[in-house]
């Protein structure tokens, strides 16, 4: 039992965030032997862990939560506190691309990171375990190991990278049932106790084929990898529609006929205005930089085109609506439905509807943004151009009166709309851009709309 607890083992995460919260949340409903403390410096996110209003959209989490909060799972801004108690450290803060400096625009900014580990140093009294849990350029852990050892208190850290595959909106379900688990340490006797300690964590819910390990650089660079394929897969499929829709070949036809073959196999393969999230654009560009300062330019320039090809799609979807439009949306109304970088999230970050709207407001469109959960999200990432939109829960209301609707996010309920009564109540002539490819064209065509998919012939009425 863990000294002054009845717990078997006192684990804490730095970093309250999209990666943080659900992987504690999981780790204390499924092992109650721990006692698991999640910390930020931001009071009110805390706040929210620590209410029925979580600070972040995830189906099926407050249910996590609620099943461990205030037995073994804890929400706290005493992040002192929660260093010297734990033995394992998991180390979740931001790394978002760095904005100044050498590397701006592409590297990571580790500034979070460091402060977190000199924190840890000035605190710690005893041995520790700490683990990368957030996405870090190769190598890093060297940096922090140095940092965190240079202590004069006779105390040794020992960095270990177990880096999140989770995917915004099914976290859950990943967590809860991983395609793997991956723990890399440094090949001595600690890295190897490190190691074990953290497969054994895992090891209460997750199978043991599943839980792979490596040395530490090889899960730091498996990450970005895994996160830089599946661009790459979407950015590729992304690349055909654009001929598709030069030859009259339909892109869900390709995709299924491409993702039948088992060596390719059928997801991550689904058209779209572009990818967004936290993470794909970042962790391409962080590994265009590696490339780049190891002077590999041929792979920096094979993995940044990954990202200017998801530019050039988002932009690419914009200038058919202009072209569809008689070349012109000025003055026009325009509804996009759909301002989440994907479904079931109400995450904004780096998603395709941001640079949609931004576009259509420098043509001087009225932009109508409605979205199930991104409405305050959509507020602070257009603040410049808050004069420039309106904001609804209501589709049918932001259709009102409408030119056009732009469906930039893949939420059920836009499937399940009543589009007869949408298109009564639009200018004619009335279009629709699916930049999802979700939506039953045909139908649509029937009822009046002109309808423009991605990667499909335009049905059009003139
Ligand atoms: C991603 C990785 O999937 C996850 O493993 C990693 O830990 C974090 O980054 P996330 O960003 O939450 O997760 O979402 P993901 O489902 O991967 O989607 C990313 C973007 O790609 C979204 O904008 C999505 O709409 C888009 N996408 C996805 C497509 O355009 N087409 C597809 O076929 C799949
Ligand atoms: P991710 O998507 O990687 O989880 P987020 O931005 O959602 O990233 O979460 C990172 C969290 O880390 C934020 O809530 C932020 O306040 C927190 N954070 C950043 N720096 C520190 C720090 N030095 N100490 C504690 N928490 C921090």
């Amino acid at each position: 039992m863990h000294e002054g607890t009845s717990f078997k083992r006192c684990i804490a995460c730095i970093g309250a965030g999209y990666v943080g919260g659900p992987t504690m949340a999981m780790i204390a409903a499924r092992c109650p032997q721990y006692k698991v403390t999640v910390v930020d410096i931001n009071a009110s996110r805390i706040e929210a862990w620590n209410s029925d209003a979580l600070p972040i959209y995830e189906p099926g989490l407050l249910d996590v939560v609620k099943v461990a909060r205030g037995r073994n799972l804890f929400f706290s801004t005493e992040v002192e506190a929660a260093i010297r108690e734990a033995g394992v450290i998991f180390v979740s803060v931001n790394t978002p691309t760095k904005t100044f400096g050498e590397g701006a625009g592409k590297a990571a900014d580790l500034q979070h990171w460091e402060r977190t580990a000199r924190m840890i140093v000035r605190e710690a009294a005893s041995d520790k375990i700490i683990v990368e849990k957030s996405t870090l350029p190769v190598r890093t852990a060297a940096a922090m190991s140095r940092i965190l050892n240079a202590n004069d208190k006779g105390i040794h850290f020992e960095v270990v990278s177990n880096p999140e595959f989770l995917a915004e909106g099914t976290a859950v379900a990943d967590i809860d049932r991983p395609d793997r688990v991956l723990v890399g340490a440094q090949e001595t006797p600690q890295g190897i106790a490190a190691r074990d300690t953290i497969v054994e964590i895992y090891a209460n819910w997750v199978p043991a084929e599943k839980i792979l390990t490596s040395n530490v650089w090889s899960a730091e660079l498996s990450k970005l990898a895994a996160n830089a394929f599946l661009a790459q897969r979407i950015s590729s499929i992304n690349s055909i529609t654009a001929l598709c829709e030069k030859t009259s070949a339909n892109i869900m036809e390709v995709s299924r006929a491409i993702g039948m073959d088992s060596r390719i196999g059928p997801r991550f393969l689904s058209p779209s205005v572009g990818f967004g999230g936290s993470c794909f654009k970042k962790d391409l560009l962080n590994l265009v930089y590696i490339c780049q300062s190891y002077g590999l330019s041929e792979a920096a320039s094979y993995w940044e085109s990954v990202v200017a090809m998801n530019d050039h799609q988002r932009r690419r979807f914009v200038s058919t609506m202009v072209g569809a439009m008689f070349n012109t949306v000025a003055g026009k109304r325009i509804a996009l439905f759909g301002f989440a970088f994907k479904a079931d999230t109400g995450d904004t970050r780096e998603s395709p509807a941001i640079g949609v709207a931004r576009q259509l407001i420098e043509e001087r469109a009225q932009v109508v943004i409605t979205d199930p959960q991104a409405l305050d999200n959509a507020k602070i990432d257009l603040a410049d151009h808050l004069q420039a939109i309106e904001l609804t829960d209501d589709p049918y209301a932001a259709a009102q009166g409408a030119h056009a609707i732009a469906l930039c996010t893949e939420w059920q309920l836009y499937r399940d709309l009543d589009y007869r009564r949408i298109f009564e109540r639009m200018e004619k002539p009335a279009f629709i851009f699916d930049g999802r490819n979700i939506l039953d064209h045909e139908a649509l065509y029937k009822i009046g709309f002109n309808v423009f998919p991605v990667g499909k012939g335009a049905l059009k009425h003139f």
